[in-house]
C-alpha cells in the first residue's frame, strides 16, 4: 500500500514537472506589460536609512516645524497629539520600565515604549506617510517630523535639531530590549 502511494506521488510529481517544463517552453520572452523603472522612480524608493544613520539625507528639522506638518498632515488619522488614534498611537512612554507587551496583549507599541531606533522614524516616514502620498515630504519636512514625534515622546529636548548627525545620537528606551540576530545568513534562493 505504502509502495503504491509513493509510486504515485512519484509519478505525479515527474507529470507536474514535465507540464511545467512544457508550459515553460511556449511562455513568450516578454508578456507585453510594463516597463522598466525609471531612475528616478528607482532613487524615490531607494532610501535606505540604517540604525546607526548610514544613509540620512542632509537637512534638518525641529519639533516647532514640524508641528505645524503634523497637524496639517499626520492629525487627521493619528490624532492632534498622537495619541488619539483612529490610526496607530504614535505617542506614549507608559510602562517606563519593563517591556511587558507579550504580558499586556492591549499596551499601544509607540515610537516611545516600543521602537529601538530613532532613525527608523525618519526611514518610515519618508517611505510611508502619509499614506495617500508616500514619498512627497520633503527631507527638511522629515527631519521635523521626526524631531516632533520623539519630543512628543520626550526623547529629546523642545528645541533640538534634528538631522544627519544628531538624530542618529538619540538613544530609545526600548533599544535594550532588542538583540541583533545571531543566525547565520539564511541561504541564497535557488535560481
Ligand atoms: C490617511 C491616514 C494617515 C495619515 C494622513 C498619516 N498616517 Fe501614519 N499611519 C497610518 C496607518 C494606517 C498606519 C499603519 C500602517 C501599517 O501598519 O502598515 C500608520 C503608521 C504610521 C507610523 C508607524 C506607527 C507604528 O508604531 O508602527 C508612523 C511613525 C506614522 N504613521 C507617522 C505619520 C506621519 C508623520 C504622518 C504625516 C506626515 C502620517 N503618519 C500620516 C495612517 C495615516
Amino acid at each position: 500500500m505504502r509502495r503504491t502511494a509513493t509510486l504515485w506521488g512519484a509519478t505525479l510529481s515527474v507529470t507536474v514537472a514535465m507540464t511545467g517544463a512544457a508550459l515553460f517552453a511556449q511562455a513568450p520572452a516578454r508578456f507585453g506589460f510594463g516597463r522598466p523603472a525609471t531612475p528616478q522612480e528607482i532613487a524615490a524608493i531607494d532610501s535606505d536609512v540604517m540604525p546607526d544613520g548610514r544613509g540620512l539625507p542632509p537637512g534638518r528639522g525641529t519639533s516647532a516645524e514640524g508641528a505645524v506638518i503634523y497637524a496639517a498632515k499626520c492629525a487627521q488619522c493619528h490624532g492632534k497629539t498622537g495619541t488619539e488614534g483612529p490610526n496607530d498611537i504614535l505617542v506614549g512612554r507608559e510602562p517606563r520600565t519593563g517591556f511587558v507587551f507579550a504580558q499586556n496583549p492591549e499596551l499601544p507599541h509607540t515610537i516611545g515604549n516600543y521602537w529601538p531606533y530613532a532613525t527608523t522614524v525618519f526611514d518610515y516616514v519618508r517611505r510611508a506617510m502619509p499614506p495617500t502620498a508616500p514619498g512627497s515630504l520633503t527631507n527638511d519636512e522629515v527631519y521635523a517630523l521626526t524631531a516632533f514625534l520623539l519630543h512628543a515622546n520626550e526623547l529629546i529636548a523642545a528645541n533640538a535639531v534634528m538631522d544627519q548627525s544628531t538624530l542618529a545620537q538619540v538613544v530609545m528606551p526600548a533599544r535594550q530590549y532588542f538583540v541583533p540576530e545571531s543566525r547565520p545568513a539564511p541561504p541564497k534562493p535557488r535560481p
